[in-house]
C-alpha cells in the first residue's frame, strides 16, 4: 500500500505539557502565569481527564478537625510506602501540602466546610497523628467529588492564564536528540493533521496504566501513554511492580467506592457477618492502609468467607450511617452504588472487591519533577528537556504503596513544583535550535506500521488476553510460578501484536487506530511490570509475594529501574533517598530508622 508522506505542522513553545488532568493543568497554568509560552496537549477534553473521578479527597495537615502536623503526615507516608518512598520528596510534598491546598481554596475549589467555615477534613486509611498513635482527619474533601471540583477549578485557572490548549490531540512520541527531549509529535483527531511541538521543556502528565488490567477503577483512557513513550525513547521506568489495588471497587464493575466511606464510618464484613478487619489490623481496623485491606479481603475470599453465590467478594456497609450525612458527604457514592450495583445504600451493603486503582511506578524524577535516568555510578542524571508529574511520574513519594488522598496531593504539589522549576530554567521566548531532518522518522515509522497493520487479530482480542493475564499473574498475591508463567505469557501476547489488524486507516476520529496505539503502549508497560514483579523476591507494600512473605531490606531496599532495549528487558536499581531535607525533621522514630 502506498503510504503518503505526511505534511507536519510545526509549533514552537517554551513549554509543552502533555496531559490535562490535575497535574498537567496545575503545571500548565503555573507556567503560563510565570510568563512562559505554554501549550497543553490532551487526548480528551481537559475536564474529562481521569482526575475527575477522584472521590474522597486531598491530604494536607491543616489541622482543621483536630490536631495535626506535616511531620505526622510525612511519617505516615514513609511508613505507608513501606519505606521505599524517597524521603526528601515526601518531606517536600507533606510540607508544601499546606500552602498548596490554601492556594487551591483561593483559586475557588468548592471544598465542603466545617460549621466554622474551615475546609472539611475526613479520616483516611493510614493517616495518623503522633506517629501512628491517633487517627488523623487530614483529607480535605468536596463531598465525594473532590477530583471533579479540583479539575474544573484548575481548568478555569488555565483559561484565565491563557494556557494554549490542543484538545483531542494524540501524542505519538517524544522527539529526542542526543539524549535531550526536544518536544513531541502529535496527531489531531479532529482533522487528521500531524503536528510537531518543539519546546525547551516537555512535561509528561499522562497518568497511570490501570487499563492494562481486566478490573480497574480507571477510565478507558488510562493507558500510560507517556510511560510507553519514555520506554521507546530508551529511558527506564521505575518501580513498575508496585500496582495498587483499591479494596472497594464495585464487584463485577470495578467502579470506585471511596475510602471516604470508611472514613465516615462505613465498615466491611465477610460471609459470617464478621467485621474481619479487626483481626488483620486491630488498631486501624477498616482504616488500615490499602495494601493491608486488599490483602485481608483476598484472604477472606480465599479461605471461603466471601459473600455471594460464588463467595468471591465482601460487603461494605453504610446502612447504619445517618441519611443527612450520606446526602451531604457521600451523594456520589450513593448514586454510583444504585446505578452500578443496584443497591440502596440506606438498606443494604455494597458488594465490593479489590480492584486495580493506581500505579506507584512510572517515570523516575527528582523532587523538581525533572526526569532522571540511572547510569553506571550516577543514579540521578537529569534528562535535559524532560519532566514528568502526577501518576505518570515516580518521584517517588508513594514508594511501594500509596496512601489514599496522597494522589491528588501529588498532582497539585508536583504540578506546582514543575511550574516553579520551569520558571527557573526555561528562558521565555528563547529561540530553539533546529531539529535534524530525520527527527520524526522513528515516530512516523511506528505510526505507519500500526496504521497499516493487516494481521489476523483484532486489537480487542490482544487487549483482553493482556488484561486477563495481568489479573491472573500479577494480582494482590503473587508467586514465582505465577509470575514466571506471567512473563512467558505476556511476552507471547506482546509478540502477537505483530499480527494485529487495524481495519480503518483514515486519520479523522479514527478510534480504532487510537485504541491500537494505546494497546501498543499498554503492552510495553505490562511487559516491564511483569518482569519487575518476577524479579523482586520480597514482599513490600502492594507487592505481596506468597513465596517471599517478608520485607527484605538487606537486599531490596532499592528502586527497580527497567528498560526495554531492542525489545529486550533490562533491569537495574536506584538507591532510595533515605535522607530528609531539613536536619531538624525527626519524623522517623530512631528505632525505626534501622532499615
Ligand atoms: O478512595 C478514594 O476516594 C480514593 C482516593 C485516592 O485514591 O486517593
Amino acid at each position: 500500500m502506498h503510504k503518503p508522506a505526511y505534511k507536519i505542522i510545526e509549533h514552537n513553545y517554551d513549554v509543552v505539557v502533555v496531559g490535562a488532568g490535575g497535574a498537567g493543568l496545575r503545571a500548565a497554568f503555573g507556567m503560563a502565569e510565570k510568563g512562559l509560552k505554554t501549550a497543553c496537549l490532551s487526548k480528551v477534553f481537559p475536564t474529562r481527564s481521569h482526575t475527575v473521578a477522584a472521590q474522597g479527597g486531598v491530604s494536607a495537615a491543616l489541622g482543621n478537625m483536630g490536631e495535626d502536623d506535616w511531620r505526622y503526615h510525612m511519617y505516615d507516608t514513609v511508613k505507608g510506602s513501606d519505606w521505599l518512598g524517597d524521603q526528601d520528596a515526601i518531606e517536600y510534598m507533606c510540607k508544601e501540602a499546606i500552602p498548596a491546598i490554601i492556594e487551591l481554596e483561593g483559586y475557588g475549589v468548592p471544598f465542603s466546610r466545617t460549621p466554622e467555615g474551615k475546609i472539611y477534613q475526613r479520616a483516611f486509611g493510614g493517616m495518623t497523628t503522633h506517629f501512628g498513635k491517633g487517627q488523623a482527619k487530614r483529607t480535605c474533601a468536596a463531598a465525594d467529588a473532590t477530583g471533579h471540583a479540583i479539575l474544573h477549578t484548575l481548568y478555569q485557572q488555565a483559561l484565565k492564564h491563557q494556557t494554549e490548549f490542543f484538545i483531542e490531540y494524540i501524542v505519538l512520541d517524544l522527539i529526542m536528540e542526543q539524549g535531550e527531549c526536544r518536544g513531541v509529535l502529535a496527531w489531531c483527531l479532529e482533522d487528521g493533521s500531524l503536528h510537531l511541538f518543539t519546546a525547551q521543556m516537555t512535561v509528561m502528565a499522562t497518568g497511570g496504566y490501570g487499563r492494562g488490567y481486566f478490573s480497574c477503577t480507571s477510565a478507558h483512557t488510562v493507558t500510560g501513554d507517556g510511560n510507553a513513550m519514555v520506554l521507546r525513547a530508551g529511558l527506564p521506568l521505575q518501580d513498575m511492580e508496585f500496582v495498587q489495588f483499591h479494596p472497594t471497587g464495585i464487584y463485577g464493575e470495578g467502579c470506585l467506592i471511596s475510602e471516604g466511606v470508611r472514613g465516615e464510618g462505613g465498615f466491611l464484613t465477610n460471609a459470617e457477618g464478621e467485621r474481619f478487619m479487626a483481626r488483620y489490623a486491630p488498631s486501624a481496623g477498616d482504616l488500615a492502609s490499602r495494601d493491608v485491606v486488599s490483602r485481608a479481603i483476598t484472604l477472606e475470599i480465599n479461605e471461603g468467607r466471601g459473600v455471594g453465590a460464588d463467595k468471591d467478594h465482601v460487603f461494605l456497609h453504610l446502612e447504619h450511617l445517618d441519611r443527612a450525612l450520606l446526602n451531604e458527604r457521600l451523594p456520589g457514592i450513593t448514586e454510583t452504588a444504585r446505578v452500578f450495583a443496584g443497591v440502596d445504600v440506606t438498606q443494604e451493603p455494597i458488594p465490593v472487591i479489590p480492584t486495580v486503582h493506581y500505579s506507584m511506578g512510572g517515570i523516575p524524577t527528582n523532587r523538581f519533577a525533572e526526569v532522571v535516568t540511572a547510569v553506571e555510578g550516577n543514579p540521578d542524571v537529569v534528562v535535559p528537556g524532560l519532566m514528568a508529574i502526577g501518576e505518570a511520574a515516580c518521584v517517588s513519594v508513594h514508594g511501594a504503596n500509596r496512601l489514599g488522598s496522597n494522589s491528588l496531593l501529588d498532582l497539585i504539589v508536583f504540578g506546582r513544583a514543575a511550574a516553579n522549576r520551569c520558571a527557573e530554567i526555561v528562558v521565555p521566548g528563547q529561540k530553539l535550535k533546529p531539529l535534524q531532518q530525520a527527527a520524526c522518522e522513528a515516530a512516523l515509522a511506528r505510526f505507519d506500521r500500526i496504521r497499516y497493520s493487516k494481521g489476523d487479530l483484532l486489537p480487542s482480542e490482544i487487549r483482553l488476553a493482556m488484561q486477563k493475564e495481568m489479573q491472573k499473574s500479577a494480582a494482590v498475591f503473587r508467586t514465582a510460578d505465577l509470575l514466571h508463567q506471567g512473563v512467558v505469557n505476556m511476552e507471547a501476547i506482546a509478540r502477537s501484536f505483530a499480527r494485529v489488524r487495524v481495519t480503518d486507516a483514515s486519520l479523522i476520529w479514527n478510534t480504532d487506530l487510537v485504541e491500537t496505539l494505546e494497546l501498543d503502549n499498554l503492552l510495553a508497560q505490562m511487559r516491564v511490570t511483569m518482569h519487575a514483579a518476577h524479579n523482586r523476591t520480597e514482599s513490600r507494600g502492594s507487592h505481596a509475594r506468597e513465596d517471599f512473605p517478608e520485607r527484605d531490606d538487606v537486599n531490596w531496599l532499592k528502586h527497580t529501574v527497567i528498560w526495554l532495549q531492542n525489545e529486550t528487558v533490562r533491569i537495574g536499581y536506584r538507591p532510595v533517598h533515605l535522607y530528609t531535607l531539613s536536619d531538624d525533621v525527626d519524623v522517623i522514630p530512631p528505632a525505626r530508622r534501622v532499615y
